[in-house]
């Protein structure tokens, strides 16, 4: 095996090495364990909540740090009002829906929320899926048929390849973001059904889908849209209804996807459409009918949530706020964070071994963003993946860019 750790990846470790598939590769354990610290950034423990500020566990001890990793884009997940909402909802149903939806898992209050859902996006009706994931796995592959086409963005989320991947149809791949190569990928596949699958926000590189231009692309070959707004629900748009809101599209996007567990601050994805295709993948998306309802606290708190997400208008302003204010800062001091144009920002290191030591010093120092390595992005642009929320305080940012400054842009600091 070669002796540096940082020139293997994931990537290297799918061959079959051993006659148990339930055995592990020996050579992926040896080299987790020379890898050393790396691997010490991954999983870590929260010791408190999912707060612009919180405690997780770093070298054995308590570590305060800036939190820039979690999700929580409008501070919903620990909101006093959505905290209080699960705790009724505790009460009156208890912990879990204690089967799938189709049989025994749903209650009036995860109609309450589909309704509420479809109502939001003006939709006909909404359905629940205990995961994003799972969500996006299952809408993917419960509409798509092995005769059909596929054509995704090459950064698209797993989630996503994976439902196309299960349905069996046709994939294609066009160059991220770009009306030609798409043009060219659906061309190849004419007199096909072709679904277009793209993203509000890409979960990475933190730029918006080119919504309206390959929406056009796609409509010339009368192909059909798919959008995941993961990332973009309830956090972008002046509603909060999504990147198709904020760029007017929404009236274009027969079936709108979306996640609870970023800006919701919870857990579960959903779909949203036309009475009869939700009722038809009602039946045929396997993750929603094979898999436990999501738990009903966990519904009561996505009811209140979106509550609170559609009336305080002035969450999303700050987030936005915050997230141009952090965008400036870092180019000022001449940090590479990509395309991004949101609140999730690549800070590009490139190298490997630097990235994990970085990534130590950085915690030492008490700030929290997330390594992603290749090859979940290109070699060349492993990065550490940094969020801004709405509940960041000015000198939260502040501090951060402090220490990412000291940390990685000392030429910048000496030339200010
Ligand atoms: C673009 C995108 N789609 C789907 C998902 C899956 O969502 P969840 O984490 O809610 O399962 C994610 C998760 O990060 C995502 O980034």
């Amino acid at each position: 095996m070669d002796e540096d750790p940082f020139k293997l990846s994931l990537s290297n470790f799918l061959a079959k090495e051993t006659q148990d598939p339930l055995q592990a590769p020996p050579t992926f354990s040896k080299w987790v364990r020379d890898s050393g610290r790396a691997s010490e950034l991954y999983e870590p423990q929260m010791l408190s909540t999912a707060d612009a500020r919180t405690t997780i566990e770093y070298d054995g001890k308590p570590q305060s740090v800036i939190n820039l990793c979690s999700y929580n884009y409008l501070g919903l997940a620990n909101h006093p009002d959505v905290v209080a909402a699960a705790h009724d909802g505790l009460r009156e149903y208890g912990v879990g829906a204690c089967g799938a939806p189709m049989l025994s898992g749903m209650t009036d209050l995860h109609r309450e929320l589909e309704r509420a859902v479809a109502e939001f996006l003006g939709r006909e009706d909404a359905m629940l899926f205990n995961s994003g994931f799972g969500g996006a796995l299952g809408t993917i592959s419960g509409l798509l048929r092995k005769s059909d086409v596929a054509i995704l963005d090459n950064r698209s989320h797993l989630s996503l390849r994976d439902g196309a991947i299960l349905s069996r149809c046709r994939t294609e791949k066009f160059e991220h973001n770009d009306p030609a190569s798409l043009d060219v990928a659906l061309s190849r596949h004419q007199g096909r059904r072709r679904l277009v699958i793209l993203e509000g926000i890409y979960s990475m590189d933190g730029d918006f889908g080119n919504l309206k231009e390959l929406m056009d692309i796609a409509q010339s070959h009368g192909a059909s849209v798919f959008v995941d707004e993961a990332h973009s629900m309830l956090a972008c748009g002046e509603n909060g209804r999504g990147a198709a809101e904020k760029f007017g599209v929404e009236d274009r996007i027969p079936l709108i996807y979306g996640t609870f567990s970023k800006a919701f601050g919870a857990l579960g994805g959903f779909v949203a459409g036309s009475r009869e295709t939700i009722q038809y993948l009602r039946f045929y998306a396997h993750p929603y009918v094979y898999s436990c309802a999501l738990p009903p606290v966990v519904v009561a708190a996505i009811l209140k949530a979106l509550e609170i997400g559609r009336r305080q208008t002035e969450l999303r302003k700050q987030l936005w706020e915050n997230a141009e204010y952090f965008h400036s800062q870092l180019r000022s001091l001449e940090i590479d964070t990509g395309s991004s144009t949101t609140y999730i920002m690549p800070i590009v290191i490139g190298d490997r071994g630097r990235l994990y030591q970085v990534g130590h010093e950085l915690r030492r120092r008490g700030l929290w963003v997330a390594p992603v390595d290749y090859p979940a992005v290109p070699l060349n642009r492993v990065c550490f993946r940094a969020c801004v929320t709405a509940k960041h305080t000015r000198a939260d940012l502040d501090e951060a860019l402090n220490i990412l400054a000291d940390t990685l842009a000392p030429a910048a600091l000496k030339s200010a």
